[in-house]
């Protein structure tokens, strides 16, 4: 019912009445929404690069102008490469942000597909920006006509901020320069100047891209577990953790200058000399709230060893009581109490934990010999996993890599299932400071409510899924690297953090709303519990639950109010905004209808 709805004209006359207070608000079928005509005005503005997107599951639907069988197979058979779905702009990385309600176009993997492919959240039409020029002019013109523009790199943001409903996308993904520069001079500014090693890469390069080509320089880069992210978009403008973060640190601590262009159009270079407001904002305040960035410049490092440790088990429990699960519970406590000197040392790791089963990455990049470092680090923790008898071993293996990219390709058997796309995910979150570990009464308390939280999560979640129940710990916080000047401005709890908690959901794209609804009430059943003894309460904004109430605090702690004045200085009208982002402007905007109870998907190019 509600499809046929939303789609036909009722939904058209729906949206007649403009929103009051709000700017670029107007929607298809409204009076404002620009005609055929200036559209095509438009597009030569762009060099023709406006475009009308095809989704990706539209192959697959007999209704659709694009139904092509063959097309379909290998959209089913790609449908989990994130690659494969960041080349259509018609496709997010997870699936519940291509739908707005119960419209989508999925392609039946779970049950029988809709009758008619929707475009959902996605745009009806796009700019493929590929100069700064193009970026100007669709900035101009969706002010000219009271438009919303959203833009989009890869399309993982797990809030679903890269896609938005009636909106003109701008797409910065297919940017992609790269340029390493062994020594480099920033703009007008002798205090950023005489660098070496810094790289250079357009907005729309990803993790993929830039291992490589540092690579054939020699260089590692900051990079994340998911080589398919873009990382001087959302990951490197918000924080970028990863297996460097406790040695090296952030992404965003890495940047030494930006290109963007401005909510008034015009092209900036800044740094902490020229418009330095703007430049720490953009280092950790988040993505689509203050300019568009069109260049990334930032420390790249000589290539170093670098040591693993993976570490993979089942769990005979003593008790389906989780509360009673002793072995996890010594699991926990040894490693919590091991935590802070591994950290110290520029350890990095993933763990992930489940009632029943362990799968361990401990990781260390470092000059010298690293492998032997690192075995001497874990090896009391490694005595008590191996000798425990709730623990049944799998495989316990120490490697040593020449290089990132090495590391990457090596320890792709971990990385790829917790990095899977194609399906719907939400990971509620918390940083968990080193206060939690600072003594042993301690450690019992955070232990206990890790505990409490699976079982919390169990009980919701009922027989049928309760062994879903996980608890993800990354450990790859920027702990060595306290950013005394505050020259960041990501939360500033990270720097004392020693793990970022991930309950992470997914299912497959068409599930039911009563099961997935189930999963997210397990996964924050489980985070009321693991979040109530934190003193400090503080989740990244880019890995955590959309409907976090306290989100100003949360997402960006005592830096929100600064963060607020220098995005009404820079883009005082909100040309830029996002859900839950610095500026957001609630609910009642018509970018956020899909994330309500009145959800207005797309209407499709040519808007009749
Ligand atoms: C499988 C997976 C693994 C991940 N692993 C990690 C990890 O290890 N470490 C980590 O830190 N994060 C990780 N993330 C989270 C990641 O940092 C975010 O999803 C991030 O938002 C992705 O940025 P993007 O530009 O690729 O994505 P998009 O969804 O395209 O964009 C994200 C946000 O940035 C904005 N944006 C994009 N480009 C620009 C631009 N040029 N100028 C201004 N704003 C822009 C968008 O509007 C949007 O609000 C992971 C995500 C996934 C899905
Ligand atoms: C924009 O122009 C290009 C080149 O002429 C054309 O291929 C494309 O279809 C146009 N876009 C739209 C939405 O009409
Ligand atoms: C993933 O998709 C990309 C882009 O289409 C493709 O080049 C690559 O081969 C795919 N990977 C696999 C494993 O099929
Ligand atoms: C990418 O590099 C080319 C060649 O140097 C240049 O013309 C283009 O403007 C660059 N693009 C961006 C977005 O900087
Ligand atoms: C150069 O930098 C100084 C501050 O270091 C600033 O006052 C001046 O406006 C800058 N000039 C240009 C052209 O950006
Ligand atoms: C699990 O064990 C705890 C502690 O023994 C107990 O308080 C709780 O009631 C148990 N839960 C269930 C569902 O039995
Ligand atoms: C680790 O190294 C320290 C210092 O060199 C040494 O005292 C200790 O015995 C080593 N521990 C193990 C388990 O090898
Ligand atoms: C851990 O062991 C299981 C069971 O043998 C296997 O399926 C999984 O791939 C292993 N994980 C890793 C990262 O080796
Ligand atoms: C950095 O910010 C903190 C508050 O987060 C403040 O106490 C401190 O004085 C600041 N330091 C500098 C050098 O500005």
């Amino acid at each position: 019912m509600h499809i046929k709805e939303s789609t036909g004209l009722f939904a058209l006359a729906n949206l007649a009445a403009p929103a009051v207070g709000l700017s670029f608000t107007c929607q298809p079928g409204q009076s404002c929404w620009p005609s055929l005509q200036q559209w095509d005005a438009f597009n030569k503005t762009v060099s023709g690069r406006l475009k009308a997107p095809v989704m990706l599951g539209s192959p697959c639907f007999p209704s659709s102008k694009d139904y092509n069988k063959d097309v379909c197979a290998e959209v089913l058979g790609q449908y989990g490469n994130g690659t494969f779905r960041e080349t259509t702009f018609g496709s997010t990385q997870f699936t519940q942000w291509e739908s707005c309600g119960a419209e989508n176009c999925y392609p039946g993997l779970v049950q029988p597909q809709a009758s008619t492919c929707s475009l959902g959240r996605i745009s009806p039409l796009y700019v493929d920006a590929l100069e700064p020029s193009d970026i100007s002019a669709t900035i101009a013109f969706a002010k000219q006509h009271n438009i919303r523009i959203v833009l989009k790199n890869t399309g993982h943001d797990y809030l679903g901020r890269s896609a938005a409903a009636n909106t003109l996308g701008l797409r910065t993904h297919s940017m992609k320069n790269m340029t390493f520069a062994s020594s480099f001079s920033a703009k007008n500014c002798s205090a950023a100047s005489n660098k070496k090693n810094i790289g250079i890469i357009g907005a729309g390069v990803t993790a993929e891209d830039a291992i490589a080509f540092f690579n054939n320089h020699g260089m590692m880069i900051t990079m994340g577990a998911c080589h398919t992210v873009g990382i001087a978009g959302g990951y490197g403008q918000s924080a970028g953790h990863g297996p460097l973060g406790p040695s090296k640190g952030l992404m965003v601590d890495q940047a030494v200058e930006f290109d963007v262009i401005t909510a008034d159009g015009v092209f900036r270079t800044i740094n902490e000399c020229n418009d330095p407001d703007l430049f720490w904002a953009m280092r950790g305040g988040g993505g689509q709230s203050y300019a568009v960035l069109v260049n990334y410049k930032f420390q790249v490092y000589p290539q170093t060893k670098w040591a693993t440790w993976l570490f993979n088990a089942t769990i005979t429990p003593p008790s389906s009581n989780v509360t009673e699960n002793t072995v996890l519970r010594d699991v926990l406590t040894g490693m919590s109490t091991d935590q802070e000197s591994w950290s110290k040392a520029g350890v990095a790791g993933y763990n992930n934990i489940l009632p029943e089963s362990l799968t361990f990455l401990e990781i260390l990049p470092a000059d010298g010999d690293p492998l032997t470092t690192l075995k001497n680090l874990t090896a009391k923790f490694n005595t008590l996993l191996t000798t425990h008898p709730g623990i049944n071993v799998i495989s316990s293996t120490y490697q040593q890599f020449d290089s990132e990219t090495d590391f990457f390709i090596g320890q792709n058997t971990f990385y790829t299932p917790n990095t899977a796309v194609g399906l719907s995910s939400s990971v509620p979150s918390r940083l968990i400071t080193v206060d939690n570990f600072e003594s042993s009464e301690k450690i019992d308390t955070l232990v206990t409510s890790i505990l409490n939280g699976l079982e919390a999560a169990r009980v919701q979640l009922g027989e049928a899924l309760a062994s879903g129940a996980n608890v993800f710990l990354l450990k790859t916080a920027p702990f060595n690297t306290p950013d005394a000047a505050n020259a960041t401005s990501t939360h500033p709890a990270w720097r004392k953090t020693l793990w970022h908690l991930v309950y992470g959901v997914s299912y497959e794209p068409g599930t039911p709303d009563s099961t997935a609804n189930l999963m997210m009430s397990g996964a924050r059943a489980a985070i009321d519990k693991i979040q109530a003894p934190l003193s400090v309460q503080a989740a990244y904004m880019n890995e955590a639950d959309p409907a976090e109430p306290d989100w100003q605090n949360l997402f960006f702690g005592e830096n929100y109010g600064t963060l607020l004045a220098i995005k009404k200085k820079w883009d005082p009208d909100t040309v830029l905004n996002c859900y839950k982002c610095v500026g957001y402007l609630g609910d009642q905007d018509p970018m956020y209808s899909c994330y309500g109870s009145n959800p207005k998907a797309s209407v499709e190019y040519p808007f009749n």
